[in-house]
């Protein structure tokens, strides 16, 4: 693990607790905490990564990008701009008693992209679906079922194009 990322920038966050291997570059105006990140992983600005998410080596996170608790990202993967993923697929601010929601009220999705798979900028990754090995997923897709490794998709939802 290193002690901080390879390279300077104003204004991000990155807390004690995550796990950040060698080279990482973090730009600026990105908040990254309790979550794990593998060498040489390049993460543009904006980009919040949340506790309990863990991305690979050698990975391209492009602006914007939000990377929620439950997600396992590979290694080599390209993430687009703006790519959503979603762990809760019934969100509510509070319980049917009327208090905010806490761990425990909702239940979490996990999800997985394989290794050098790519997403398109804009897409919407749902909660509990697998991303096959080097499977490519258009820009502005909603991914509701699993893609295949290998697998182009694209729409909303997604649908299968062809086999890269
Ligand atoms: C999905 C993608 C890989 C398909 O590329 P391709 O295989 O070369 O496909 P084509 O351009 O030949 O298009 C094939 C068909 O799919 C449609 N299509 C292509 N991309 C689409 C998308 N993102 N969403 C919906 N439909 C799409 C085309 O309109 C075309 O339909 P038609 O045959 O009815 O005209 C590509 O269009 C894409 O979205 N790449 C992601 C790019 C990106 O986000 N980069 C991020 C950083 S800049």
């Amino acid at each position: 693990m290193a002690e901080g990322p390879a390279n300077e920038a104003p204004y991000r966050l990155i807390a004690d607790d995550v796990e950040l291997g060698e080279g990482v570059v973090v730009h600026a105006f990105t908040n990254l905490y309790g979550c794990r990140i593998g060498d040489g992983t390049r993460i543009g600005p904006f980009v919040e990564v949340q506790r309990g998410a863990s991305i690979g080596a050698r990975c391209k996170i492009q602006s914007h990008t939000f990377v929620c608790d439950g997600v396992e990202i590979g290694d080599e993967v390209f993430v687009g701009h703006g790519v959503m993923f979603v762990n809760d697929k019934r969100p509510a601010a509070t319980t049917e008693t009327g208090e905010l929601q806490g761990d425990g009220d909702w239940e979490l999705l996990r999800t997985a992209v394989g290794r050098r798979a790519s997403l398109g900028s804009g897409a919407v990754i749902l909660g509990g679906v697998t991303v096959g090995e080097g499977a490519v997923v258009g820009a502005g897709a909603v991914v509701t079922r699993d893609v295949a490794p290998g697998e182009v998709v694209a729409g909303t939802p997604a649908r299968p194009l062809r086999t890269a």
